[in-house]
């Protein structure tokens, strides 16, 4: 059985990537800041839970250790979806003028520094298993967004340029790494202002997290096995 390691699990479009895998016959192990929700209906879910705060460095290396337990020493994918978008108190984007440097740290943390940490400590498994490393990345990465803020933007933008440079060190490893960056997927994360958005998009619709999950599904499958260093836009034409 092919082992999955997903972080974000717990909501959105993590939470559809669990179904989506486990549908496939993945056995699929799960990160995320809260206990696992006894709700869930999948089986072996709470023993392929690992409570981790993405944000502390430490608390992620200390995971390492747990992970590996879990693994029967390969690991087939890695993907790294957790991800934080902070707001000012009412709700706006927060600019470069007014981001506190505290915050820039905790959205690096969780959005970009936690993608290389768990890669490089699950290198050995990742390599056992011919393995392929998804992040996830963001339409705001590579432009000014209304709502998502510039540490949120730079953190995937940074994330990006990770997929590039991982792609080229993990390859002669025969270990694949991409990203996916989603547009305006509907989810918890979405500000209030993002329905405006839409008579705007090509396709005049939300993503469903469905949508993502089955693209980061490809990217770690037998479908794309010379897919490597890529990044590809999940937002129904809004690119354009
Ligand atoms: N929705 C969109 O339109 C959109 C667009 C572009 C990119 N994205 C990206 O897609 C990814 C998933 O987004 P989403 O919309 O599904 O967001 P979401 O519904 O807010 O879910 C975020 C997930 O990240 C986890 N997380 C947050 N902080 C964490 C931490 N410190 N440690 C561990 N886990 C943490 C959360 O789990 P806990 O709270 O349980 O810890 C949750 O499972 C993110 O990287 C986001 O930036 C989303």
């Amino acid at each position: 059985m092919k082992s999955v390691l997903l972080t974000g699990a717990s909501r959105g479009i993590g939470h559809a990537t669990v179904k989506k895998f486990g549908s496939e016959g993945w056995r699929v192990i799960t990160c995320s800041r809260q206990k696992f929700d006894d709700r869930c209906p999948w089986p072996g879910g709470k023993d392929n839970h690992i409570q981790v705060d993405l944000a502390s460095p430490s608390n992620t290396i200390e995971a390492i250790e747990n992970l590996k337990k879990k693994l029967d020493g390969k690991l087939h994918a890695l993907v790294n979806n957790a991800g934080i978008s902070p707001k000012t108190v009412d709700g706006k984007r927060l600019n470069t003028l007014e981001t506190d440097l505290s915050i820039w740290g905790q959205v690096f943390h969780v959005n970009f520094f936690s993608s290389v940490v768990l890669a490089r400590g699950l290198k050995n498994e990742l390599v056992k298993g011919k393995g392929s490393i998804v992040n996830v990345t963001s339409i705001a990465g590579s432009r000014v967004h209304p709502f998502a803020g510039a540490a949120y933007a730079t953190s995937k933008a940074a994330l990006a340029a990770l997929t590039r440079e991982m792609s080229f060190d993990f390859g002669p490893l025969g270990v694949r790494v991409n990203a996916i960056a989603p547009g305006e997927v509907d989810t918890g994360i979405l500000s209030e202002g993002t329905k405006d958005m839409i008579k705007d998009l090509p396709l005049r619709r939300l993503g469903s997290p469905q949508e993502v999950a089955d693209t980061i599904f490809y990217l770690c499958s037998d479908q794309s096995t010379y897919v490597s260093g890529t990044e590809i836009e999940i937002n129904g034409g809004q690119h354009v």
